[in-house]
């Protein structure tokens, strides 16, 4: 009877994966830490047929490059640490492009020592916290309302990692911030389900972008990974897992204890 359940439930999943939920053309767009990494390569493959990308990221340099490569790029300078910051640009963000219909929380940052390391940073618990859990709570909180009003598909996506299903040994606060968001985005997914707006999950491997810079093998490229998680939204995943993050549910099933140990050592 489960398997029964199970196989018609599989059916139709690829039923509506073949059709899509939405085809990322002529949207309007909100990516975080578009200046960088995964989220640059993000914008770089949405600008050329979508209406118009608005980036928030801190640094005036990188965005103001970014606005002058691509013409419908719209930067908004904006620390993701500081809920004031927050409030103030999504409500000048949503004033501006009410038609917002995808965000994108992709903005983040690794702090790598340990807790018995020398250079081990007190203050940097709260900031990365902030950062890479509460503020994509904050931005789904805040788009919230805009997004129901559209009344057409839109879809939040946020952007964890391996290590939120299986930490490593370095970086615990940022195993915790993944595996905090993507407990929010299954939960938020429950309660957004007979709405308009769909909630993604892009599981991330070890990408080549400056966050591990100088560290890890086998990296794939950050374009490789935006790829994955446009196909991925137009296929209709709820779970996105990029790359190598695909092996994890595959081997968990046959041992999570395997599992555990290979992503122990990062
Ligand atoms: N690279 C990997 O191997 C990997 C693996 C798993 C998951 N991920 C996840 O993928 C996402 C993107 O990572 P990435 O590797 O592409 O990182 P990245 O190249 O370091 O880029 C991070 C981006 O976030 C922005 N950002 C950082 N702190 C911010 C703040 N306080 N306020 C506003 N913007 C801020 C940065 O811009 P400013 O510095 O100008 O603010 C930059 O645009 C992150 O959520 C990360 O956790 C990455």
């Amino acid at each position: 009877m489960i398997f029964c359940h199970l196989r018609i439930h599989a059916l139709i999943k690829t039923h509506t994966g073949s059709h899509g939920y939405m085809k990322l053309q002529d949207k309007t767009l909100l990516i975080t830490g578009g200046t960088s990494g995964i989220g640059y390569a993000l914008v770089k493959k949405l600008a050329a047929t979508n209406k118009a990308i608005i980036v928030i990221a801190r640094n005036p340099v990188h965005l103001e490059k970014l606005k002058s490569q691509f013409p419908n790029v719209h930067t908004y300078k904006c620390s993701l640490a500081c809920k004031m910051d927050v409030e103030k640009t999504l409500s000048e963000i949503i004033n501006a492009h009410p038609d917002i219909s995808v965000v994108i929380n992709n903005a983040g940052i690794q702090e790598t020592p340990t807790f018995l390391d020398k250079d081990f940073n007190f203050d940097s618990i709260e900031n990365e916290i902030t950062v890479n859990l509460t503020a994509p709570i904050w931005i789904s909180a805040l788009m919230l309302g805009p997004l129901l009003n559209l009344k057409t598909p839109a879809a939040i996506v946020n952007v964890t990692s391996g290590l939120g299903l299986y930490p490593k040994k370095n970086s615990a606060v940022y195993c915790a911030t993944k595996a905090g968001l993507r407990n929010f985005t299954k939960s938020f997914r429950y309660q957004l389900e007979d709405t308009n707006i769909k909630v993604f999950e892009a599981i991330m491997p070890l990408v080549d972008t400056p966050m591990t810079q100088g560290r890890g093998k086998g990296k794939i490229s950050p374009e490789h990974a935006a790829g994955s998680i446009i196909d991925g939204i137009e296929n209709d995943d709820e779970e996105i897992y990029v790359g190598k993050a695909k092996l994890i549910p595959l081997v968990s099933r046959l041992s999570p204890t395997l599992m555990a140990k290979i992503m122990k050592a990062g």
